[in-house]
């Protein structure tokens, strides 16, 4: 028998998570099961148990989890890893699990030089912040504005960038503004007078807006920055009534810029020129506290969870 954590309702995490026991998974034809050595955690599990994301009772017990690295325990027919491979599942669906089962397109042979709670954490974020430069068509003549800079989004967002040529103004807290400048963007705080703050640090001004926060505070200072087609957000889906782009994998051209993104996101992260940071582990049953660990402020760095 093998435990995975499902949500019997929506609802706080530790009021609404509980551990199952199912038989190991068989795979199907074009299948792969693989034994999960980490899980990222991102917002999105914590927004799924709360009902933020839908709350449609049918949908229980929901399992959760949208990314995992691990062994490939078992391939199905019509497949191209075999038992033994080191993998990262994504996208998966119910990863806070001893085993998951996903179909081999989104199973990813994990290269010499990336560990496994970096492929776990890399993928989801991987792909948003590749989806967000590629919507907005981010060159090296941009002066890229990053809300949000020092998130698990915003600095893959940032070192693309900067790897790209552009200028990045990027916000965090003060504590963050050493590691902003380490990826090569200049840090802005965003407590206080954003727009100024802003204006001082641009050194021309700013062509195009990434939006990680999506709060009216940076929504509206980015309308007073760029036209509203020059701001792509990921969070800010109360305002696309202002023009601004929001991607979240729902148009055909946002899965696209997802999908084409993993092979550089597993490449760039296994030669270092994506850095994962780990914030901290939990236990596949201590689920609950690493979804309200990363529901609120929290440290830089992805949390993951290891069965
Ligand atoms: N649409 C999509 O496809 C998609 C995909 C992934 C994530 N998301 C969403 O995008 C958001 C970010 O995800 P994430 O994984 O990058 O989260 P994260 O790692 O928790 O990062 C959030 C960042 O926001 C910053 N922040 C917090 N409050 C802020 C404020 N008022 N103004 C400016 N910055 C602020 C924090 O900076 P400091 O720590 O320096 O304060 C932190 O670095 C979440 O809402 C998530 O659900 C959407």
């Amino acid at each position: 028998m093998t435990i995975s954590i499902v949500a019997t309702q929506y609802g706080e995490p530790a009021d609404s998570l509980a551990a199952v026991q199912t038989p190991v998974p068989e795979p199907g034809p074009g299948e792969v099961v693989v034994r999960v050595t980490a899980a990222g955690v991102n917002p999105f599990d914590a927004k799924q148990v709360r009902g933020q994301v839908g709350n449609d009772p049918a949908k229980l017990p929901l399992r959760i989890g949208g990314e995992a690295a691990g062994v490939v325990h078992a391939a199905g027919t019509g497949t191209e890893v075999s038992p033994g491979d080191r993998v990262v599942v994504y996208p998966a669906t119910g990863a806070f699990a001893e085993y998951v089962t996903a179909p081999a397109p989104n199973v990813h042979a994990i290269p010499d030089g990336l560990d496994d709670d970096s492929a776990a954490a890399l993928l989801l974020a991987g792909v948003t912040a590749a989806d967000i430069l590629a919507t907005l068509g981010v060159t090296g003549d941009d002066v890229l504005l990053v809300h949000g800079g020092a998130g698990a989004v915003g600095a893959i967002v940032t070192a693309r960038a900067v790897a790209a040529g552009a200028t990045v103004i990027a916000t965090a807290s003060a504590a963050n503004h050493d590691y902003l400048r380490g990826l090569g963007a200049i840090p802005v705080d965003y407590r206080g007078d954003l727009a100024a703050a802003v204006d001082a640090a641009a050194p021309t001004p700013v062509t195009a807006v990434a939006d990680t926060v999506g709060s009216d505070q940076a929504i509206d200072v980015s309308l007073a920055l760029v036209p509203a087609d020059r701001i792509v957000s990921i969070a800010a889906w109360g305002r696309t009534g202002d023009g601004i782009v929001v991607v979240g994998g729902s148009t055909e051209e946002s899965r696209r810029h997802r999908r084409e993104a993993v092979p550089g996101l597993v490449a760039d992260a296994a030669a270092g020129r994506i850095v994962i940071e780990i914030a901290g582990s939990y236990p596949l049953a201590e689920t609950a506290r690493a979804l309200e660990a990363v529901s609120g402020p929290h440290p830089r760095g992805k949390y993951v969870v290891r069965p």
